[in-house]
């Protein structure tokens, strides 16, 4: 197995089962990418706050200016910049600025919070395999806008939460991590949105947790991680 480090796969969206790449970040600084209520952002920080995540949030942006996600940031003592994308020409530029913005907090690991907009290749180059995102469906079933509704319509028995890695498709990147929900008759959009986010809170902080100990791998499009610690600790009384 080839071992490299490569920004190829995120930027190109083509993955090669001959290439591994290791998935780590330089440091544990977190930039978040909002825009709106930010539910996800407040796990990350709970999760930071009560010692069940070693990192620290260096700075959220968002696409929006009204988004509840600032609120929640600034309260929490993180810096917190709306962006607005009509002050630049186009979207690569956009995207360019948020890079700059992330690089000037020396963040390093982004990760999409209810982030509306693709990623663009500026932001793609800058943190290459280094930006995740948390999505309301068992990817790859029903990505983006109203994935919970998706479900629902097409009548899906079982959906969840999925964090994956971010390339320049559609909620298309390398899965990392899953939960799923049952799908109940009774379901409407907010009950089966409600019992996802009980999911997307506990997985996105534990995933965040685990790219950052470097223990996981890109194999063409698989994400390998090394089994957490505790639990090799309890396989090993049956091994022996
Ligand atoms: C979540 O359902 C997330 O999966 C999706 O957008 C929603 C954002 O919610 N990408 P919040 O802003 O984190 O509360």
């Amino acid at each position: 197995m080839l071992a490299v480090s490569s920004l190829a796969t995120a930027t190109s969206g083509t993955y090669s089962s001959r290439v591994e790449i290791r998935l780590t970040a330089p440091n544990r600084r977190l930039g978040v990418l909002i825009s709106g209520r930010g539910s996800n952002l407040q796990a990350i920080l709970k999760a930071i706050q009560v010692g069940d995540l070693d990192a620290s949030v260096a700075l959220v942006v968002s696409n929006r200016e009204d988004a509840m996600g600032l609120v929640h940031a600034r309260t929490a003592g993180v810096k917190g910049e709306y962006l607005n994308s009509r002050d630049y020409a186009n979207r690569d530029d956009y995207d360019a600025a948020i890079a700059s913005l992330l690089r000037a907090r020396s963040v390093g690991l982004v990760c999409l919070a209810g982030f509306m907009r693709l990623v663009r290749r500026p932001l793609l180059e800058a943190f290459p395999n280094r930006i995740l995102n948390i999505h309301p469906s068992l990817l790859p079933a029903f990505p983006g806008l109203d994935a919970q509704g998706q479900a629902l319509e097409h009548g899906a028995k079982v959906s969840g939460a999925t964090v994956h890695l971010v390339d320049a498709g559609l909620d298309a990147g390398p899965i990392v991590a899953q939960s799923a929900v049952p799908v109940f008759d009774t379901d409407t959009v907010d009950t089966l949105s409600a019992r996802i986010l009980v999911e997307e809170h506990r997985l996105y902080p534990q995933v965040i947790g685990r790219l950052l100990d470097g223990t996981c791998r890109l194999q063409g499009r698989r994400v390998i991680c090394d089994p957490p610690a505790s639990a090799s600790a309890r396989r090993l009384p049956a091994d022996n």
